[in-house]
């Protein structure tokens, strides 16, 4: 919608939409969802399909490329990864310096930020051989900076990357590896937290990819739009509420008590988290994935007792007419907790997890939007509610 003014004097007319409920603000050939119909597709492929048959270094890869990888352009792909997967030391003292209950996502939207000190090439964006050396650094490394966060606040020494694993079983490694001899991650969590990255690699218009075009639409170099992205999610209304549904599944306490909290729910006493969603007016396609993974890791480390509240909570909402009338259904947030908190990880971890994973997903649509001849510096108008002009008073004169 362009501003249609009659004359120059004329304000014109402007679409006023708060939260841009209903603006596209660009387009984009990445991530298609349909929330009435509960779909969501990468590059065409249904998640159900890549959460099910691909790796998540293959899903990196299809975002960023377009295409699935052939089998040798993937190894070339994950050895390329994997060579880059250590940062600078000095990022290791910076972490050094923050308060020993840092919050990780604080750390996490710090040092990516300073790693924009260490590769001052990054800011020449319209190279597209250099554009992809620092997409590469920036999806090798957040988990690295990521488990470095966790075990500075744990005062545990960092563990380097180690380039035989897997990208999220060398994330496990840096993560809870405490003897010298050679961690082995179980393969059933190895496989959930690789599903988990790839269920979360993208979003379309989400509050973060909205910062990461912003921010990038400036033409600042990538990891400063890729701190903003991050510091976007650390939000609570945005990548904080997993945690909210464990804080919900313990205040509840036992399955003979989620009938009466669905009540004080419905007489608007509180909101059922890990139920809703913007673009979702169905069940969220993740939420499904992720409650079959969950069986999968509880029967591989052992249930997490709050799976049954959940189960019961969902059991009765869906057949409310309460939620029932507001399509209001499982969204991403309502098991991944749970299989967070049996992998051992606290719950301040867990949008970090998400950063991790959505890193691939930021940095594709940075790359769309600096590709896109239709796009400028993000700029958007206002509807100025304030005075007209008036005079200044002098300050003894007020
Ligand atoms: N529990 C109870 N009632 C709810 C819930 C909920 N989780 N979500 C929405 N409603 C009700 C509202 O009270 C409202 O009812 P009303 O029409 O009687 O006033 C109606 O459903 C519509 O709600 P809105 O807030 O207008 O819906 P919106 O699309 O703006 O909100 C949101 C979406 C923020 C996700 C909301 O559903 C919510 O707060 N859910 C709980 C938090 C949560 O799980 N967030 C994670 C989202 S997924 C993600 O960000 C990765």
């Amino acid at each position: 919608l362009r501003q249609i003014k009659t004359d120059a004097n004329d304000f014109g007319m402007m679409s006023y939409d708060p939260a841009f409920t209903n603006t596209a603000s660009c387009s984009s050939k990445i991530t298609f969802i349909d929330g009435d119909a509960g779909i969501l597709r990468y590059r065409g492929y249904p998640i159900e399909q890549l959460a099910e048959g691909a790796s998540f270094l293959e899903v990196v890869y299809l975002l960023m490329n377009g295409e699935l990888p052939q089998k040798k352009a993937l190894d070339t792909f994950a050895h390329e990864i994997v060579m880059h997967t250590m940062v600078h030391e000095n990022i290791r003292e910076l972490m050094d310096g923050f308060r020993y209950d840092a919050h990780p996502m604080g750390m996490l939207i710090s040092t990516v930020s300073a790693l924009s000190t260490f590769y001052p090439e990054a800011k020449k964006i319209e190279d597209a051989e250099n554009r992809r050396l620092q997409m590469v650094r920036m999806i090798a490394k957040i988990p690295t900076l990521a488990a470095y966060a966790y075990r500075h606040r744990r005062g545990l020494p960092v563990v380097y990357p180690d380039n035989d694993l897997s990208y999220a079983g060398n994330f496990l490694n840096m993560m809870f590896k405490m003897t010298e001899t050679k961690y082995k991650p179980n393969p059933a969590v190895e496989n959930a937290l690789d599903v988990l990255f790839t269920l979360h690699a993208d979003h379309e218009q989400n509050c973060s990819a909205n910062a990461m075009r912003g921010v990038g639409s400036s033409k600042v170099d990538p990891y400063s739009a890729l701190a903003a992205a991050c510091a976007a999610l650390y939000g609570p209304l945005h990548g904080g509420a997993n945690e909210e549904v464990i804080h919900m599944l313990h205040k509840i306490g036992s399955k003979s008590k989620v009938p009466e909290f669905i009540e004080s729910v419905k007489k608007g006493e509180g909101r059922l988290m890990g139920f809703g969603h913007r673009v979702y007016k169905n069940y969220d396609p993740r939420a499904k994935v992720i409650k079959r993974l969950a069986d999968e890791v509880f029967d591989a480390i052992g249930k997490n007792p709050l799976i049954d509240i959940a189960v019961e909570l969902e059991r009765i909402a869906l057949e409310d007419e309460y939620f029932v009338k507001r399509k209001l259904y499982p969204n991403v947030d309502f098991y991944s907790g749970l299989i967070y908190q049996a992998m051992g990880l606290p719950m301040d971890m867990y949008p970090v997890l998400f950063a991790i994973g959505r890193t691939p997903g930021w940095l594709a649509q940075w790359e769309e939007m600096l590709l896109d001849s239709e796009q400028k510096i993000a700029r958007p108008r206002q509807v100025y509610l304030g005075y007209d002009q008036r005079d200044f008073v002098a300050i003894d004169k007020r």
